[in-house]
């Protein structure tokens, strides 16, 4: 078995010794010409004049092209063509292409790019969310409304009542590749493209497009990515169509990658939101009823909002079953980067309003917030009376490294030794989200059991409250916050995938998929899954590039679904050829097929063992074929997102985190002490790989809600484009004592090995940062501390400040 074993990543070797290929290391021939950008200076207007013979005459420049030079119309949009690639007349947002530099060098494309005299007629800009909401700048026509209940009777007529408002910063995605492309001009005007994407079909449409010609002219290569975390899934597509554009018009190859501060200046972010709240509860905590409004800054293009903003919104109950629901979405366009997938897709930002209410009700009611969340989550199971019902159970055992056997809920009721009261009242029928989707499996209150055990928790926050008694300066602070996040893509048609496996004579096995890697892991997943299925070890699969000339019509690899996806058609790729190689032996030993058995490098049929590549080379003397492909498409999905009902994911992955942090009230500066994870990959494809996706996630996340803060100017400049003002989380930032354990359970599902997506979830552990920052800011006075995001040492002062009067 080579599935379930905590291999490395398969480049790691190459990733340490700097070996591994990106975009920019590929030789490329002597005559490739480089690119850049010109940008606009202003963030809204118009170009009255543009001047650009001093870049056409400066040192490399081989041509420059501004819109109208295009013969074309290039779009650059994933979704509503609303990104042309050079902005023509009409500017905007600040840092928005304007022309396009060809040069002999990179250095001299950019230096070039920097001599235009362009003037402009500026207007007024639209920039936040309150210049967008006076103008009513939107897209789509008015806010999207889902409702479960009535959620507006049910606040008026609750016992208590919180009502507030959050912002919630975007985040630069900050891969360490930037964006980069390549495009090498064949024969006949066919185009190949090499692209740091996480969506080579994508890119393979835009730059046939952007030429004319058809997709099959087009083959885009996509090995790896130095991360993507979401911004690759559009971003860039501008690059690839201006590398291809360029050498459509010399003739050589062409190639771009934005530097730093560009791709920072250029390209989308995470969505920042405002979200305001009102929710109605009983004296136990419990919602009655909860409204939210979300007001999503989508940025000057549709690209991916919709989708965001709705996810936003299917995540606004997070692990909480709300009897009552209203939840509107404003997508507001603005002139500043057109805001795009980033891990978690919406997710986060809607979880984020769930958990400040959680936080703000306990305040209200002095409870411990844990025992305020375990009151309104989800029943366990599917919440169905008779499962309701049923007693609490022994409480877990103990255990450093937990859990066992969770997929038998019925050995081990909820288990709340912080919640002696009753689960809530259970409806008839099974327990359904605000949009609808029946919750099956929700296995959150053993998940925190286990948990609250392991990380001590009861006891570490009875010493927080005592240690902040004693000190003045520095208070600590502690929470526990869950996830539940939906896996399967909410644009049904996209959960698709395909791959081609080859087995060749001499028993070695060539593997593609439509997935793109960006260290996740996903290929060497990937290939464990088909080692698998030959029953041999991992070393005779090849994993190969992704190519759209291999495996055609391929979604992003997005939405945490690349190995649920393409685990499950290389799997059926693989099974395809095995049952071939059975058929042959079964054959010769005049036996059935299902007689042959594939294991550990060897098959065995009635008594007789032959070596894998014995077996290949009887298939191929047999002239039977040994490459086949492979399709999946998931199951159950059906949704309709006008009305915000159906059954948009296939299942939800769970998680919980325990974060203890320290605030200096003198400065608000704040450090993460302890973090213990427990979370849910079903049966894992790889435990090395989940449990590193787990530690990346949670940091992510944590630094989107602590240190990384995005600013724009009055101009609409963005003002952190650069690692010197945009503070990423650094080594020392990782918690002190950061114990990840995996709850070792099993898909109910039937995903590939009964595993669960683990791409994304565990980002959104970080929202137990900026939950125990605002327990620690509540030990200095008496109000609601009401930390809005990025919690920066500023607004934690700002918030210490507020509590004490
Ligand atoms: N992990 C690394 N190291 N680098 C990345 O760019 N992207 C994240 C997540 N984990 C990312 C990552 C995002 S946004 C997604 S959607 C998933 O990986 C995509 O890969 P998967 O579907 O194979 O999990
Ligand atoms: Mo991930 S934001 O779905 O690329």
């Amino acid at each position: 078995m080579s599935v379930a074993k905590p291999l490395p990543h398969d480049a790691a070797a190459l990733h340490v010794a700097g070996t591994a290929r990106y975009v920019d290391d590929l030789p490329v021939p002597a005559d490739c010409l480089h690119l850049a950008f010109g940008l606009a200076e202003i963030a809204a207007g118009r170009i009255t004049a543009i001047d650009l013979a001093p870049v056409r005459a400066a040192p490399g420049v081989v041509a420059v092209l501004e819109a109208d030079d295009l013969k074309r119309p290039a779009d650059c949009s994933p979704s509503a063509h609303d990104e042309p690639l050079l902005a023509g007349h009409t500017v905007q947002y600040l840092g928005q292409p304007v022309f396009l530099v060809i040069a002999t060098s990179h250095l001299a494309a950019r230096k070039a790019a920097r001599l235009a005299k362009i003037d402009y007629q500026a207007r007024d800009a639209i920039l936040t969310i309150d210049d967008a909401l006076d103008k009513d700048s939107r897209f789509e026509n008015g806010p999207i409304i889902w409702e479960k209940g009535d959620a507006g009777e049910a606040v008026d007529s609750a016992p208590h009542v919180v009502e507030g408002r959050m912002e919630i910063g975007g985040q630069e995605h900050f891969y360490l590749e930037g964006q980069a492309a390549l495009a090498l001009p064949q024969e006949g005007g066919d185009m190949l493209v090499h692209s740091s994407t996480q969506h080579p079909t994508e890119i393979q449409h835009k730059v046939a497009h952007a030429l004319g010609v058809p997709m099959h002219a087009v083959r885009v290569e996509t090995r790896r990515m130095g991360g993507g975390f979401g911004g690759k899934e559009s971003q860039g597509n501008a690059l690839a169509i201006a590398c291809a554009l360029a050498a459509e018009l010399t003739g050589r190859p062409a190639k771009m990658r934005y530097d730093r501060d560009d791709d920072m200046m250029i390209t989308g972010k995470r969505h920042d939101f405002r979200i305001e709240y009102r929710a109605g509860f009983d004296d136990d905590g419990r919602l009655g009823g909860v409204e939210f409004v979300h007001y999503v800054r989508c940025g000057w293009a549709q690209d991916l909002s919709l989708p965001v903003a709705d996810r936003a919104m299917l995540h606004a109950d997070n692990a909480y079953l709300l009897p009552n629901a209203r939840i509107e979405s404003h997508r507001l366009k603005t002139n500043t980067q057109s805001a795009t997938a980033f891990r978690g897709f919406g997710g986060p930002q809607g979880m984020v309003g769930i958990e400040r209410v959680m936080d703000h009700i306990a305040h209200e009611l002095g409870l411990d917030p844990l025992e305020v969340r375990r009151r309104n989550f989800y029943r366990p199971g599917n919440g169905s009376d008779a499962r309701a019902a049923r007693p609490a159970a022994e409480p877990p055992a103990p255990s450093a490294s937990p859990v066992s056997d969770a997929i038998d809920l019925t050995s081990r009721g909820a288990p709340p030794e912080l919640d002696q009261s009753p689960a809530p009242a259970a409806p008839s029928g099974t327990q359904t989200t605000p949009y609808g989707m029946p919750v099956e499996d929700f296995e959150l209150h053993e998940m925190v059991a286990a948990l609250t055990e392991s990380a001590d928790y009861s006891a570490r926050r009875a010493a927080v409250r005592a240690w902040n008694a004693e000190n003045p300066i520095l208070k600590r602070g502690i929470a526990l916050t869950p996830v539940k996040f939906g896996i399967s893509f909410t644009l049904t048609h996209l959960n698709q995938a395909g791959a081609l496996v080859h087995v060749y004579q001499d028993g070695s096995i060539h593997m593609n998929h439509g997935g793109t890697e960006m260290g996740q892991g996903l290929f060497q997943k990937v290939a464990q899954v088909a080692a698998d299925r030959f029953g041999v070890s991992p070393e005779r699969v090849k994993i190969t590039a992704t190519d759209t000339g291999k495996v055609p019509n391929t979604s992003a690899t997005a939405a945490s679904s690349g190995s649920d996806l393409n685990g499950m058609a290389v799997k059926a790729a693989c099974d395809t050829i095995r049952d071939r190689m059975a058929q042959v032996l079964a054959a010769k030993h005049q036996t059935d097929a299902s007689a042959v058995r594939f294991d550990e490098d060897e098959v065995h049929v009635g008594g007789a063992s032959y070596s894998f590549e014995e077996v290949a080379q009887l298939a191929y003397e047999s002239r039977v074929s040994l490459s086949a492909t492979g399709y999946y498409r998931t199951p159950k999905l059906q949704w309709n997102r006008i009305e915000g009902a159906g059954r948009p994911f296939f299942y939800f992955a769970y998680g919980a985190a325990v974060t203890e942090v320290v605030i200096d009230t003198l400065t608000g500066e704040n450090r993460i002490l302890r973090t213990d994870i427990l979370h849910d990959c079903g049966a894992s494809l790889n435990p090395a790989l989940d449990i590193g996706q787990i530690e990346g996630g949670y940091v992510q996340g944590a630094g989107w809600l602590t240190t990384e803060e995005l600013v724009w100017d009055e101009a609409g400049r963005l003002r952190t484009h650069a690692p010197s003002t945009y503070k990423i989380p650094a080594c020392s930032d990782r918690p002190e004592v950061f114990n990840v354990a995996l709850w070792d359970g099993r898909n109910r599902e039937d995903t590939i090995y009964r595993s669960k997506a683990v791409g994304e979830p565990p980002f959104m552990l970080g929202i137990s940062a900026l939950m125990a920052l605002s327990d620690a800011v509540s030990a200095c006075g008496e109000a609601y501390p009401a930390l809005d995001a990025p919690a920066t040492a500023e607004r934690v002062l700002e918030a210490v400040m507020r509590v004490r009067t």
